[in-house]
C-alpha cells in the first residue's frame, strides 16, 4: 500500500485547526511515529489515515488494497482465551494450516517476548504482556496498514521499556506501521518521525 496525504488540515466543531499544511507519503515497509503534545491531533490523524474521518482540508489517497488494523491505547483481548489463541486465530483466518499456524504463532510469541505465557488466559497477563500480545496479534493479521495508538501511555517506565523493545518487530515489508506516541523511546523505534507540533497553526 502507498498512502499519500496532501495539504491536510483538520478541525472539529469547537477546535481551531489542530494541524495544517500536512503532507507526506508512506510506503509499505515503513514505520513512522506521530509525535506531539497531548491534544495536538495524533489520534485524529490515525482516524484520518484509517478513513474513519475525512480531513477538513486536503486529501488522503490510498494506492493498493489491504487490511487496516488498529492497536488501541487500552489492550482488549478475550479474557478466557489463551495467549497463543490470540495470535493463531488471525493466522488461521489468513488461510494457514493448523500446523503452520501453530509454528508461526510460537515464533511470533518468541519475538514479542511472550513464550512463557503461551497457554495463559489473556485475563492473567500483566499490562505490558497484554500490550505486547495486542501488537503480536495485529502483526499476525498481516495488515497493509497498522495503526498503533499510544502503546506505552498506560505503562510504568520499566513495563513501557518491555513494549518499546519489541516495537521493531512490527516492521514488515508489506505493512505501513504508524505509531502515535508522546514517549520519545517509543518514537525512536520508527525510522521516521512526523511531529505534529511543527504543523500546529
Ligand atoms: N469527535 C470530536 N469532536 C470534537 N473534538 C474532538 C473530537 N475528537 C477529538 N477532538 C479534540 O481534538 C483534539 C485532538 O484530539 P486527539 O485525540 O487527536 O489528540 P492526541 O494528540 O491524540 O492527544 P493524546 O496525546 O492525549 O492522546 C482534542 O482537543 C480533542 O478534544
Ligand atoms: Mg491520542
Amino acid at each position: 500500500m502507498r498512502l499519500v496525504a496532501s495539504g491536510l488540515a483538520h478541525r472539529f466543531q469547537g477546535t481551531g485547526n489542530l494541524f495544517e499544511n500536512l503532507s507526506f507519503t508512506l510506503e509499505s515497509g515503513e514505520m513512522v511515529a506521530i509525535t506531539g503534545p497531548s491534544g495536538c491531533g495524533k489520534s485524529t490523524l490515525l482516524s484520518l489515515l484509517a478513513g474513519w474521518e475525512s480531513p477538513t482540508e486536503g486529501e488522503i489517497t490510498r494506492e493498493g488494497e489491504g487490511k487496516i488494523s488498529w492497536v488501541f491505547q487500552n489492550p482488549l483481548g478475550s479474557p478466557k482465551r489463551s495467549v497463543i489463541d490470540h495470535v493463531s486465530l488471525p493466522i488461521l483466518a489468513g488461510g494457514a494450516s493448523r500446523r503452520e499456524a501453530e509454528k508461526l504463532s510460537y515464533q511470533l510469541l518468541e519475538r514479542f517476548d511472550l513464550s512463557q505465557q503461551a497457554t495463559q488466559p489473556y485475563a492473567t497477563l500483566s499490562g505490558g504482556q497484554a500490550t505486547r500480545l495486542m501488537l503480536a496479534r495485529a502483526f499476525a493479521a498481516q495488515p497493509a496498514l497498522l495503526l498503533v495508538d499510544e502503546p506505552t501511555a498506560q505503562l510504568d517506565t520499566h513495563t513501557a521499556a518491555s513494549v518499546n523493545a519489541v516495537l521493531g518487530e512490527l516492521a514488515s515489508t508489506n505493512t505501513i506501521v504508524v505509531i502515535a506516541t508522546h514517549d520519545p523511546d517509543t518514537a525512536s523505534s520508527a525510522q521516521r518521525v512526523i511531529n505534529l507540533k511543527e504543523f500546529a497553526k
